[in-house]
């Protein structure tokens, strides 16, 4: 099935929770939605499921008009974060259940409805846990059992919902892998929710960031680590440095900034913002520097330095304990700061964007 949104826009009361998504999903293909808490993700997923209607914009799937189509006719499969089972039913029950309470016209019979749980049990590697109760199932077992739910109705589309977000990382992981095998199995056309950076690209070969009831930005994990489309999708991907520059045919200037090592940029010559990374920036000694260093902590691995500048701008780096450019850093030192990387937008740093001294809280914001 090939899902085709169009302008979708949704609002709740005063906030406007979808604002014009465009997105288009192949058959067969797992996209992963990432974007911090609020911005709109969900609403997405229940609009495409058929539990939410939008204020305008348009859904199709393989040329079906689905906002005409009722929930039940859509033939979902949905899986949420916290999925209730029902705790009185066995495994294998729990699995057939949409198949069983299908209208007589349409239910399989039960040796085909038998046959299709067996199947499911040993695809999602629980063939032994069948006839047990929710309860006797670990959190990521339970999962397993709540998406071969979703799966045995063969569904048209699967929507997770942040499926894994209650588990521990390793399970997490374990789950992960497990579920793009499935996928491949299946072959389903399925979009995957997240706010989980590294579950999303693992997961996903095409990642859509969303930011406040928009796509930012659409790719795989390296374009959208080496050029962010937008501040935002920058910020949401770690540079949470941003530093005031100047761009002179193509070259970013600033006081105290060694950029040699950025590419040239096709920007306008005028104010311009850095993002930088903290782990994408090296302090280097230097008498002259206009950066002086506040405090040096190791976690054994990594340094993590603290610098100030003479305006009281604020940055924090991160580099290798043992690279030969940290050799000497204590505070005190006067530096200037080389980046490795990194990404520039023109314009000032918007006046919303609180200034890097304040960078910690603003991060935490968007997760
Ligand atoms: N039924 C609702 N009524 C009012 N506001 C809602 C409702 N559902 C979601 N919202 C608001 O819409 C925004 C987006 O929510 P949601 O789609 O759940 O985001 P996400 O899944 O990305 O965290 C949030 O600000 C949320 O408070
Ligand atoms: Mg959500």
């Amino acid at each position: 099935m090939t899902i085709t949104i169009t302008g979708m826009r949704k609002r709740f009361g005063p906030t406007e929770v979808l604002r014009g998504i465009d997105l288009t999903v192949e058959k067969g293909e797992l996209v992963a939605l990432l974007g911090p808490s609020g911005s709109g993700k969900t609403t997405l997923l229940k609009i495409i499921a058929g539990l939410d209607w939008p204020d305008m914009g348009g859904l199709d799937v393989d040329g079906v008009n689905w906002l005409n189509l009722p929930a039940q006719d859509r033939r979902i499969g949905f899986v949420f974060q916290h999925y209730a089972l029902f705790p009185h039913m066995k495994v294998r029950d729990n699995i057939a259940f949409g198949l069983t309470v299908r209208p007589r016209s349409q239910r399989p019979g039960r040796g085909v409805i038998a046959a299709r749980v067996d199947e499911l049990l040993h695809l999602l590697q629980i063939a032994h846990l069948g006839d047990r109760y929710p309860a006797q199932l670990s959190g990521g077992q339970r999962q397993r059992v709540a998406l071969g739910r979703a799966l045995a109705i063969e569904p048209t589309v699967l929507l997770l919902d942040e499926p894994f977000g209650a588990l521990d990382a390793a399970i997490r992981r374990d789950l992960r892998n497990w579920l793009r095998e499935v996928h491949g199995a299946t072959g389903s056309t399925s979009i995957f929710v997240t706010h989980d950076q590294e579950e999303a690209f693992e997961l996903a070969d095409r990642v859509v960031i969303m930011g406040q009831g928009q796509i930012e930005q659409i790719g795989s994990a390296d374009q959208i680590h080496d050029r962010p489309a937008t501040p935002f999708v920058a910020n949401f991907m770690g540079a949470t440095v941003e530093i005031p520059v100047t761009m002179r045919a193509g070259r970013i200037e600033a006081a105290g900034i060694d950029a040699t090592r950025l590419e040239r940029r096709v920007l306008p010559d005028g104010p311009a913002t850095l993002f930088l990374r903290p782990d994408d920036i090296t302090p280097i000694a230097d008498t002259q520097g206009c950066w002086t260093i506040e405090t040096v902590a190791s976690t054994g691995a990594t340094l993590r330095i603290a610098l100030k500048d003479g305006a009281g701008n604020r940055v924090e780096t991160v580099l290798p304990r043992r690279a030969p450019e940290a050799a000497g850093l204590t505070p005190g030192t006067r530096t200037h700061l080389r980046p490795e990387a990194g990404s520039v937008f023109p314009g000032p740093r918007p006046a919303t964007t609180p200034a890097p001294a304040a960078q910690a809280p603003a991060k935490e914001n968007i997760r």
